[in-house]
């Protein structure tokens, strides 16, 4: 009997952990009583996320984080960035680190697997952006063979590249900006990124340039809010923010504004 009482115990703390652990979904309600909202994003992806001197100050700027402050303001919470590299930006939502993500995050079958995902607020398309002076060199995907192309770790154009330039080596790197040091430098030979981010580097960098090639879309085309699995609740919330932000033009409005910002090196 005793042994059996033990066993019901334990039993009953571990489903209990298991409840309390990061793996349940969001809801408005605990937002609300903690005050704030966590959102995981990065910061070198202009011109959704991004830093940018602001009278003085290196600060978190772009349209991404003009929707988490919508969002925010929704919930009637305030808005903590938590900022990290791309790779681990959707697990802290899963460990429970953060409560959403915002970071450019394309919709994809493998990630719905793992995390709820909101209405798509963006259509992205994939780029190859190379060293002017090589435009006429690395004309098709073919002519990057035995070359070095670079992608973003933990992105989808990793994926991308590695099915769509099959002849390359594909390496990944952390950071963007380091990414385009490299391309400058002549480490890599091209660069694969999605196209309002490829525009922005190439038009801080007269070096660089589209190439004349295109990629096909891979169906990883939709940016959306990711959040734990099963925040039904918290999903209705932001889905209307989305809703409202895309009706009125103020998420177009976001991307121009966030192009007048120089970013930070
Ligand atoms: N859209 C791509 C993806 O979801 C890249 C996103 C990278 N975002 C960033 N903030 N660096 O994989």
């Amino acid at each position: 009997m005793k042994k059996f009482c033990f066993i019901l115990t334990a039993l009953v703390v571990t489903c209990f952990l298991v409840a309390c652990s990061g793996s349940q979904g969001v809801s408005p309600k605990t937002i609300k009583e903690k005050k704030k909202i966590v959102v995981a994003t990065e910061s070198e992806f202009a011109p959704f996320e991004f830093k940018s001197l602001v009278n003085g100050k290196d600060t978190l700027v772009g349209a991404d984080i003009e929707l988490a402050k919508a969002i925010g303001e929704k919930l009637g919470v305030k808005v903590e960035f938590s900022v990290m590299s791309f790779d681990n930006v959707l697990a802290n939502v899963q460990s429970g680190k953060a409560d959403i993500a915002i970071a450019g995050i394309s919709v994809t079958d493998e990630r719905k697997k793992v995390y709820d995902f909101s209405d798509s607020y963006y259509t992205s398309e994939n780029v190859v952006i190379v060293k002017k002076d090589k435009v006429n060199d690395y004309t098709s995907t073919d002519s990057l063979a035995k070359q070095t192309v670079g992608t973003q770790k933990g992105s989808v154009q990793e994926t991308v590249a590695k099915k769509q330039i099959p002849k390359a080596s594909v390496v990944s790197l952390s950071s963007n900006g380091e990414m385009i040091n490299e391309l400058k430098s002549g480490q890599l030979q091209a660069v694969v990124l999605e196209k309002a981010i490829a525009e922005g580097y190439i038009a801080q960098n007269d070096d660089l340039t589209l190439a004349n090639f295109n990629l096909k879309s891979d169906g990883t085309d939709a940016y959306a809010v990711a959040t734990r699995k099963g925040s039904d609740d918290l999903l209705k919330e932001i889905n209307a923010v989305i809703k409202e932000t895309k009706d009125s033009g103020k998420f177009d409005q976001w991307l121009k504004e966030a192009s007048t910002y120089e970013q930070s090196k």
